[in-house]
């Protein structure tokens, strides 16, 4: 399918998400769109899929013009879309999720053997290896996303849009899905790829669009440097490096001493895990996903109990504390999962903010809420963290990703605290960013607070932390300082202990 977008526009009110997007995308090529948050990317490709109707402009296919009024008319037409944010129906195995929507659901109801005859079929043309009968909600996230793809290819699809697909897997899992791309670019699939991360958008794409603020502002190559195409999406130079003095650690602030967490079944995901932070030093902690970083966050904040072993806070034991009180005590927490524990999408910028400390003096007094000093906080932080949005009264939901995640690390860099927890802080966010998160994170440490890092990026936890502490199994393997080679690191995060490589 030849795809082709002829001064594409989008308005909400007066604000222009996308402005006038002219975009041609070939058969059997890998397209990337580039941009900053909020730069008009998703707005894009839901115009494409039928979600939202364009204010201006036209979309052709092999030439004509078409309109689709739902995804149902994108999908008949031949387009496939994965979203930025999974719409899998979690108690719903995954054939009944992948038929959802479709022509098998004919009057409301699921015609079950076709749909796990479709699943097997699709799964098989595309080598996506799927249990049809598997519940989405126990599939592990690379899982759930093959499901999301398998879904979006088992329509007569042409054309294939992925928006942010790597955002939540694992290296391995990328390496796969990139491999994935490329076989269905190979038998003739037009494919859209959004992502941050340039290292993938070099490694697969044979174009690339780079959009700025609804606009085009260039078309780059993947033979493009890193930092070439960064300044093109930012319009500026972006430091790739993290600039930092050594630390000046002080008193011990976080203390994790034999922890231990069961899951539902009663089996360690934590297992005697023991791990110090001190005052003004960042611990990076490394490992594959899955070796229980999601339960010790989690654990130290208070929303998994622990079944054994203690957590001290700033000298004080607190492992029986409800969260509240942890954060109270000057526990600051960015979670992993922002959907779900980061951002309330029916409150106002300005109220997820300030979610931890509106009931308290100085915003609140006597139970009424000071607007104007909750306004001026929201304002304040919609300036310093860059965050796109028509203002503090817009609704959370309305904000595209990256900039929601930017409001979760505006509400906890803009209250007081001493141990900070940062589960994969910069997760789908761009380039400019990522650079500025990162200066905040290492500003914070020379402030004295004990920064807790935790993140999927090996790169990230190297250039940011002062210490490494691995993690493997449920328990910390290892502990290594940031300048060793990558492949040490590595082999402690697959369990190999020095000893045992000898
Ligand atoms: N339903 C809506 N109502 C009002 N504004 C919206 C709506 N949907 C998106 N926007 C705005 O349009 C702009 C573009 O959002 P979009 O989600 O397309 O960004 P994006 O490029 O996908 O960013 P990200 O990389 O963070 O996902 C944002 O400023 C967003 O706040
Ligand atoms: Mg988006």
């Amino acid at each position: 399918m030849r795809l082709e977008l002829r001064g594409l526009t989008k308005k909400f009110g007066d604000f222009v998400a996308d402005d006038a997007i002219d975009l041609v995308v070939e058969p059997g090529r890998i397209h990337a769109v580039l941009g900053e948050n909020g730069a008009g990317k998703s707005t894009l490709m839901n115009m494409l899929y039928g979600i939202l109707e364009p204010t201006e402009g036209q979309i052709l296919i092999d030439g004509a013009p078409v309109r689709f009024r739902s995804p149902g008319d994108a999908i008949a037409a031949g387009i496939g879309m994965v979203h930025q944010h999974f719409k899998l129906v979690g108690p719903f195995s995954v054939a009944d999720n992948v038929q959802l929507g479709r022509e098998h659901a004919k009057a409301g109801i699921i015609d079950r053997g076709a749909a796990r005859r479709a699943v097997r079929e699709v799964s098989q043309r595309f080598g996506l290896a799927l249990d049809p009968d598997a519940l989405c909600e126990n599939l592990p996230v690379g899982v759930q996303q093959r499901v999301e793809i398998v879904k979006a290819l088992s329509g007569p699809t042409e054309l294939l849009i992925l928006d942010e697909p790597t955002a939540v897997l694992t290296p391995p899992e990328v390496a796969e899905l990139l491999a994935i791309m490329r076989k269905l670019a190979d038998s003739g699939m037009s494919i859209i790829f959004i992502s941050h991360k340039l290292k993938e958008v070099k490694a697969v794409a044979d174009t690339i669009t780079v959009i700025r603020r609804g606009k085009v502002v260039a078309e780059a190559s993947p033979t493009d440097s890193e930092a070439e195409l960064a300044a093109a999406m930012v319009g500026r130079e972006v430091t790739l490096t993290v600039d930092k003095t050594p630390a000046e650690p002080g008193a011990t602030a976080l203390a994790i001493t034999d922890l231990t967490v069961l899951d539902e079944r009663g089996l360690p995901v934590l297992n005697g895990l023991n791990l110090t932070v001190r005052a003004g030093e960042i611990v990076g902690l490394a490992g594959v996903e899955g070796n229980g970083q999601t339960e010790l966050a989690r654990a130290v904040l208070g929303t998994l109990t622990a079944a054994g072993g203690s957590i001290e806070l700033l000298g004080t034991e607190v492992t029986r504390w409800q969260p509240a009180r942890r954060i109270a005590a000057g526990l600051g927490y960015i979670p992993e999962d922002r959907g779900r524990d980061g951002v309330v999408g029916d409150f106002t910028v300005a109220e997820n903010i300030v979610l931890n400390q509106y009931r308290d003096a100085p915003l609140s007094r006597r139970g009424v809420v000071d607007e104007t000093a909750v306004r001026d906080i929201a304002v304040k932080a919609i300036a310093e963290f860059d965050i796109r949005t028509q203002g503090p009264g817009e609704h959370v939901s309305a904000l595209s990703g990256g900039n929601q995640q930017k409001v979760v690390i505006a509400r906890e860099f803009s209250r007081p605290r001493k141990v900070i927890v940062a589960a994969q802080p910069t997760r789908g966010v761009d380039i400019g960013a990522i650079e500025f998160i990162h200066a905040r994170l290492v500003a914070e440490r020379d402030a004295g607070t004990a920064v807790l890092l935790i993140s999927a990026e090996l790169d990230e936890i190297l250039a940011l932390s002062d210490r490494v502490a691995v993690i493997f199994d449920g328990r910390i393997v290892g502990e290594v300082s940031p300048d060793r080679p990558r492949s040490e690191v590595g082999q402690l995060m697959i369990g190999h202990t020095p000893a045992e490589n000898e």
